[in-house]
């Protein structure tokens, strides 16, 4: 992996560009992403191009030794262009239009803004394409960023309708697909529809579902002009775009299809405030972020595409969340070995250097205002030199990492996730509490405790090979999926709302969970979602009490009922290798049922204190304390015991890691 950093070169006098280039490399740095902002610079009117200062900044970055990352400026149109075209603007659900002054004020839909990017796109992929320094190239910056996919615009509304008319070609068929009888809703023409927003109520969800679905693949074909035009004028360079946490508008599975690497932007301290954790952990974990934040996306963006990297790291405070704490000192090395340890082909910190002007003064970067190196330089150079050290033992050990390479899907969970999934339960959720991330969320938690390697896959990956496949839920199931899943013999678990929508977005004629009665006998006959203080309560076959929140499904059906409620309604279902969760399991029962399944399995589950993480990777395993306090390694029985510590001991003090070589 390798460690680069984030740089403005417009936004500093150019006399320090040699100098910054020079630390940057001294700090062990060897790429630089540059030029995402930089419209206005690069063209400050109309056709007036003005190269001669990216000119002259690439060559002072590539004669200081760095590769670069050039990116497209497509997320900051300038004040011209906007005026040029002013319905290029999006508009929010509200119907105001988002306006210029900060950035991503463009709607995806918009035929001529993608006309001015696919211009800018090919100038620069002309100009800089074969560049001995660039190395590749982002496309323009987080889709997305500041809920931007949505877009109410007439060039949406217009585009929505083509797309309609493409999907059901006539509208009798749209009609009934909708169920568009209900409330007098039907139409005549596809020109007669709009888009779902300012609705009396609540809009219809197929509707809805549909606008979602067209929105997603506004941002794969905008983003596909540009990757095209790369791979065009600029052969065999990495084409990248950097990807956020958290964040669902779009099926970053079909954007990552058209990437090289997948990157994404890391800020475990400000995701950690800002997203729904619970106040103790939002305390314990202030100035760490939960240890599972950064993992999870780490290897979730690693199935969206060949590779995967983080393009921008927290080196420090941010500036954008409620409140912004310092890192403890370590956990900026932390993060970044962490990324190592799952596969990161590079991590980039944002920024180089923290900018006394605009909206983001307050965000720290490698360097203060100053020039001087905060914190987060100091530890910049610390995993620069762990990861030297541990290339050196790689090849040291080169036979244990072939060994461990023979077969780590063997070794892996499979836990899926869908971008559709996440739309439609936004769309119909039941129940404000069944929010289907933190389902995922939670899984994906509760196996990581277990210390076990982990792969976020799509519907479309192949299953076969994995240790066990987890499905926190799949609300619309296609008969290939239970052709994959029928071909499986490890065990294999579905949890509530699975199958319970047909791809129209109506009730299945047989009921949830649809076609996957296939393959176990269970069929649901009423649901429930609760209200925080209702409940359901168990004990589990381990005899630990459990209680069920959120959600709950009652269940008829021949299959074997592996758990349930004190009053008899199933909980966990079984037939063969195939289980069905039918409610939303607490931390306990969740943790049992994943143990039980893990049984039949040759993996070997360990119980880590809850500040602990691991990754198994090459022969290494790599240990890390989220917590504030000491962790004896010696104490817990983990299959690293006996090896040889490569980085850190047995002892390992909070924001620490650990690496040991050991089969
Ligand atoms: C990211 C964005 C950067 C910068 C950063 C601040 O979302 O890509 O441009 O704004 O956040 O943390």
């Amino acid at each position: 992996m390798k460690l680069g950093c984030c740089y403005y070169p417009e936004h500093w006098p150019e006399t320090d560009w040699d100098n910054n280039a020079a630390h940057m490399r001294e700090m062990g740095l060897e790429l630089v992403r540059i030029g995402e902002f930089a419209w206005s610079r690069m063209e400050p009117q109309q056709g007036q191009y003005d190269w001669d200062w990216l000119d002259r900044a690439i060559e002072s970055l590539a004669k200081g030794g760095l590769k670069i990352i050039l990116g497209t400026p497509t997320a900051t149109p300038p004040k011209w262009l906007v005026d040029s075209m002013p319905d290029m603007i999006a508009i929010d659900e509200k119907g105001n239009p988002r306006k210029f002054g900060s950035r991503r004020q463009y709607c995806f839909s918009h035929m001529p803004y993608r006309q001015e990017c696919a211009r800018i796109t090919q100038i620069m992929a002309m100009r800089y394409g074969n560049h001995d320094a660039i190395m590749g190239w982002q496309t323009d910056n987080e889709y997305g960023c500041h809920d931007t996919v949505l877009s109410y615009s007439v060039a949406a509304a217009s585009r929505f309708r083509d797309w309609l008319s493409n999907k059901y070609d006539k509208i009798s068929a749209l009609n009934a697909a909708w169920g568009n009888v209900f409330w007098s809703m039907e139409y005549q023409s596809f020109d007669a529809i709009d888009l779902p927003y300012l609705t009396v109520t609540e809009a219809n969800p197929a509707h809805v579902l549909d606008y979602r679905r067209f929105a997603s693949d506004e941002v794969v074909s905008f983003n596909k002009i540009q990757t095209e035009i790369i791979k065009k004028y600029s052969p065999d360079r990495i084409i990248m775009h950097n990807f956020m946490g958290f964040y669902t508008d779009f099926d970053h599975h079909k954007v990552g299809a058209d990437l090289d690497i997948a990157t994404w932007d890391s800020y475990p301290l400000g995701f950690l405030e800002m997203f729904p954790f619970s106040d103790e952990e939002k305390e314990k974990f202030a100035r760490q972020g939960h240890p599972d934040i950064a993992a999870f996306h780490h290897d979730l963006y690693r199935g969206c595409s060949n590779k995967w990297g983080v393009m921008e790291q927290q080196p420090g405070p941010v500036n954008w969340a409620h409140h912004n704490p310092a890192p403890l000192d370590g956990m900026v090395r932390l993060w970044t070995i962490e990324a190592m340890a799952h596969e990161a082909d590079f991590c980039s910190y944002f920024r180089w250097r923290q900018i006394p002007f605009a909206q983001e003064q307050m965000h720290a970067g490698l360097l203060r205002p100053d020039g001087v190196e905060a914190q987060g330089a100091l530890e910049a150079r610390q995993a620069a030199a762990d990861i030297a050290a541990l290339r050196e033992t790689a090849t040291l050990h080169e036979t244990a990492t072939n060994q461990n390479a023979q077969n780590p899907k063997a070794q892996t969970i499979a836990l899926h996730f869908s971008y559709e999934a996440q739309w439609l339960f936004e769309t119909q959720p039941q129940g404000q509490s069944f929010q289907y991330l933190w389902l995922v969320f939670e899984h994906y938690s509760a196996l990581r405790r277990m210390g076990l390697n982990i792969d976020i896959v799509s519907q479309d990956d192949d299953l076969e090979g994995y240790a066990m496949v987890i499905i926190p839920s799949m609300p619309i199931i296609n008969d290939d999926f239970i052709a994959k899943v029928k071909a499986l013999n490890v065990p294999v678990m579905f949890g509530p709302r699975s199958g319970s929508k047909t791809k129209d977005f109506s009730i299945p004629d047989n009921l949830a969970p649809g076609p996957l009665q296939q393959l176990i006998d269970v069929k649901v006959t009423r649901v429930e979602s609760m209200r925080e203080g209702l409940h359901h309560f168990g004990t589990s076959r381990h005899g630990d009490d459990f209680r069920i929140d959120h959600w709950i499904e009652h269940v008829v059906g021949t299959a074997e009922v592996v758990e349930q409620c004190h009053n008899g309604t199933a909980i966990l279902s079984r037939h063969n290798n195939i289980y069905y969760c039918s409610a939303w399991p607490d931390d306990a029962l969740l943790h049992n049922m994943l143990m039980d399944l893990l049984k039949l399995t040759d993996l070997k589950p360990i119980i880590l204190p809850q500040e602990l993480r691991i990754r198994r990777k090459d022969g290494f395993h790599y240990i890390f304390n989220y917590g504030c306090k000491m962790i004896d390694l010696g104490n817990i029985h983990g299959p690293w015991q006996g090896g040889n510590y490569i980085i850190g001991q047995e002892n390992l003090a909070s924001a620490q890691i650990a690496v040991i070589a050991a089969d």
